[in-house]
């Protein structure tokens, strides 16, 4: 079920890749919401599969080995883990656009950046002549605080810097105000100033815009000052979900709490964990139960049994975790 208020709802997203090793189980039962212009914060460490979340919902995920095995992507009611590969054409960069974290795995090293943007612009409007399209891409750098746009525009990528880049990228996935934008970590590869200026722009264009965000990072300091909403994954699945209160301020999942370094040291009372022992599982060979209990300092008999299904532990504040039940 979709409300007018929900734009996209993943329901029990599985999502396998099938490898000379075997069966890799990158996603299992995802399942999230994002508001119409809100910023919903995906965060978990590398590996656990935020990325492949994102190129689930545009169909990019590389296939084979990838595969979508099970679940729903309703967007605006529509699923698109059942949409054509030519309406999936129609709705990336028009209603659902992507920015990584890597501008140069999207930039073309031969085109200027203005004719870039411009085709971007092009390839949604074809009714649109040449001179409307290259004065809407102006506006484009203009928003985005580009200097000197149409200078700009006629240089090339590697005349810019890394932030300059993302600059760009972030005027072609709003050059046809899309409904939804999807930030895989759009600021790690920056420098630290560089981060909190591109962030502070990609939030004052949501605002601009309305679009909604589903903005993935590793990073809870990023998370925490750009989100409205956060779903935290685990080794493939979403293990806690909340407003930015809910879940910094009152985490649940002991996965969580690990993050936030909320869980005092059993040999050092004083002390904070940093990093969350031990590692992800592999995901070839994920273990019965639940998925963090190898490195849970609370984990008892009942964690191993089965995976434990998200509960509601106060309103709108979902966790997967036996201790809540
Ligand atoms: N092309 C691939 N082939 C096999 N496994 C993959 C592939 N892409 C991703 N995976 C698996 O999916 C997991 C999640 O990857 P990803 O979504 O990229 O993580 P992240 O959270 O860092 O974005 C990885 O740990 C890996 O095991
Ligand atoms: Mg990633």
């Amino acid at each position: 079920m979709t409300d007018d208020k929900t734009l996209l709802r993943v329901e029990n997203l599985n999502a396998w890749f099938y490898t000379e090793e075997g069966i890799v189980k990158a996603l299992e039962n995802v399942s999230f919401s994002v508001a119409r212009g809100e910023i919903l914060g995906l965060v978990g460490e590398t590996g656990c599969g935020k990325s492949v979340t994102s190129a689930c919902i545009m169909r990019l995920i590389p296939s084979p080995p990838g595969k979508i095995i099970g679940g729903k992507i309703l967007f605006e009611g529509e699923d698109l883990a059942q949409a054509t590969p030519e309406r999936m054409r129609q709705i990336r960069g028009k209603d659902i656009a992507m920015i990584f974290q890597d501008p140069m795995s999207s930039l073309n090293p031969v085109f200027t950046v203005g004719r870039q943007v411009e085709e971007a612009i092009r390839v949604h409007n074809p009714d649109m002549g040449a001179a409307q399209i290259h004065e809407r891409a102006a506006e484009m750098f203009k928003k985005v605080n580009i200097p000197d746009p149409e200078k700009s525009m006629k240089r090339y990528p590697h005349q810019f810097s890394g932030g300059m880049k993302q600059r760009v990228m972030i005027a072609m996935a709003l050059s046809c105000n899309p409904r939804m934008l999807i930030a895989d970590e759009p600021t790690t590869a920056l420098d630290v100033s560089i981060q909190a200026q591109i962030l502070s722009l990609i939030k004052d264009l949501q605002k601009d815009f309305g679009s909604s965000i589903m903005l993935i990072s590793h990073d809870l300091g990023v998370i925490a000052t750009m989100a409205q909403k956060v779903a935290v994954m685990y080794a493939g699945s979403i293990i806690e979900y909340g407003s930015v209160r809910q879940i910094f301020e009152h985490p649940l999942h002991p996965y969580t709490q690990g993050l936030l370094g909320a869980i005092p040291r059993l040999d050092q009372a004083q002390e904070y964990l940093e990093v969350i022992p031990g590692a992800l599982p592999n995901l070839l060979h994920l273990p019965e139960g639940c998925k963090f209990r190898a490195r849970c300092l609370r984990a008892t008999e009942r964690c191993a049994l089965a995976r434990p299904a998200a509960v509601e532990a106060e309103e709108g504040h979902k966790v997967a975790c036996y201790e809540y039940r």
